[in-house]
């Protein structure tokens, strides 16, 4: 048996600098939004007011995005520093910035190209541009002119006058829709805006709210200019509109000198706020949220110290980990989510309220609130059928949300050419309301529809007829009430057609 030696002898050493391919793996657990946030992040570093999200569109075509702040600016002696790999600076206690990783695994996880053009107040506009797929050139990172900086960094971007600020640009974004159908093109546009504006919502409300950062979202078309500009605001999760007595409470312990604090917040009912229904749901929201330098690093799950369950859905924890108690917590270099190291149940399990509550206690609190909210609400309700294919999302999550749901087949809500003139059929079999074709442009008024087009319509239409679909026959009342909306929904878009036709 050989023995076990604790030094391992070497002779000698080669360099093995990593292949640049390597780079083609930073940030693989990066979506979009994420990835936006940790440029967010750089620019909040940087002390910028404005930070500006920009979508590029050609045509039919989404061909780049722009990140633009008016912050400090990188020093042209900098940039190299901040292009590299792993590349840290010395960060201050306020810092968002700790692996020197965020810009590149960011961008490369969204674009092939990313270049960085930057301004510091009293210095020339610097630019490099780094392309994943020039890994033939090793390391090389293309510098851009000064002149086509500053001419990137002077375009009309409005924001407040700045002698300072930075524009990272990312070319070759995968991801985007590469369709020619202009409705798809618009409708990635108008779900990623508001995943977006709920994520950064969601991930920067200490800094919206507490420092005035204004965060904007656009759509730049190269041929049209800059359209609406859609506000990030800030999303709380815990700005409930009263608070349950007693509630919330702060738990303490004492870990490696340092104060773990978990203020522990029982929502006092469902809500329909954006605060209380967070992007992923409220459900998936409960737990635990842990928040850096003011940042929400992670939203909600109970990191092993409890499993989710629908009825701790009003329980919410914040936890600042700006000490770091001692390296009970790890955050990834993604910044979306943090660990608890093995310690961290039973430090949970220790800690006190000044009342000795603990964190049995507090669950069972939010638990018992939950069955107390709901004995008042949704359980009144009538069961709904499920809404099925043409509502738009937000409105069968509506629907969902709001109404306790019958298990049977869901209805639909569709559109198909008629051989009459009236509005609607209900087909029983295919558990689909049809509506009439034929009426469709004037109903949007000649704007352009999708399979979830008119959400406004469709809504009222289910919350109508949706009965008449449920259990195996129509009885005579609903046949009565059938023909009364025939009649009456078929004038209108005739109505509607007319106006529609006039116009036009
Ligand atoms: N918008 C910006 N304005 C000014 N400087 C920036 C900006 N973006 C990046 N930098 C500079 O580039 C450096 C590298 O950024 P990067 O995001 O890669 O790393 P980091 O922020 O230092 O750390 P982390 O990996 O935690 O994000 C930053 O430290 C900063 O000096
Ligand atoms: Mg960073």
């Amino acid at each position: 048996m050989s023995v076990w030696s604790q030094e391992v002898p070497t002779e000698g050493a080669v360099e093995l600098p990593p292949d640049p391919r390597a780079m083609n793996a930073l940030g693989r657990n990066h979506s979009l939004e994420t990835a936006l946030a940790d440029l967010v992040d750089n620019s909040i570093d940087a002390g910028a007011t404005d930070i500006l999200v920009r979508f590029v569109q050609r045509g039919t075509r989404l061909v780049g995005l722009y990140v633009v702040d008016n912050g400090r600016g990188i020093e042209p002696e900098r940039i190299d520093a901040a292009m590299t790999v792993g590349g840290q600076r010395r960060y201050t206690s306020e810092d968002l910035g700790h692996f020197g990783l965020g810009l590149k695994a960011a961008s490369f996880s969204q674009a092939a190209s990313l270049t960085v053009l930057s301004r510091a107040a009293g210095h020339k506009a610097v630019g490099r541009r780094w392309q994943l797929n020039a890994s033939r050139h090793g390391f090389a990172c293309d510098i851009v002119p000064g002149t086509f900086a500053a001419a990137e960094l002077d375009r009309n971007w409005q924001l407040p006058a700045s002698a300072s600020g930075t524009v990272v640009r990312w070319d070759q974004v995968n991801g985007l829709p590469s369709s020619d159908d202009p409705d798809q093109v618009d409708e990635f546009l108008s779900r990623t805006i508001s995943h977006l504006q709920g994520h950064l919502g969601l991930t920067f409300h200490r800094i919206i709210a507490g420092r005035g950062v204004r965060i904007v979202i656009d759509v730049e078309d190269i041929h049209l200019g800059a359209g609406v500009r859609h506000r990030v605001a800030p999303i709380d999760p815990f700005a409930y509109p009263d608070t349950l007595p007693g509630w919330p409470k702060d738990l303490k312990v004492r870990v490696n000198d340092n104060d773990l604090v978990l203020r522990c917040h029982i929502w006092p009912r469902r809500s329909n706020t954006p605060e209380y229904r967070l992007p992923g749901g409220a459900e998936a929201r409960q737990g635990l949220y842990f928040y850096r330098r003011s940042r929400l690093l992670h939203a909600g799950g109970w990191e092993g110290i409890h499993a989710a369950d629908t009825r701790l859905q009003l329980a919410r924890v914040s936890i600042d980990i700006d000490g770091d108690t001692a390296g009970m917590f790890a955050m990834n270099p993604e910044k979306s989510r943090v660990s608890a190291g093995p310690r961290f149940a039973s430090a949970v399990a220790a800690a006190r309220a000044d009342d000795g509550t603990t964190i049995t206690d507090y669950l069972q609190a939010a638990e018992a609130a939950w069955i107390n909210a709901n004995r008042r609400t949704t359980a009144r309700r009538k069961a709904v059928l499920p809404p099925g294919k043409g509502f738009h999302p937000k409105v069968s999550r509506e629907i969902r949300n709001e109404l306790p749901l019958l298990h049977e087949e869901p209805l639909n809500i569709q559109w198909k050419r008629f051989t009459t003139d009236a509005f609607l059929e209900f087909d029983r079999n295919a558990r689909t309301l049809w509506l009439n074709r034929a009426y469709r442009q004037a109903l949007l008024g000649g704007r352009r529809g999708g399979g979830n087009d008119l959400p406004v319509l469709k809504a009222l239409l289910f919350l109508l007829v949706g009965n008449v679909f449920e259990g195996a026959h129509f009885g005579a009342r609903d046949k009565d009430n059938m023909d009364i909306w025939q009649e009456i929904l078929t004038a209108a878009a005739k109505a509607e057609k007319s106006t529609f036709e006039a116009r036009s």
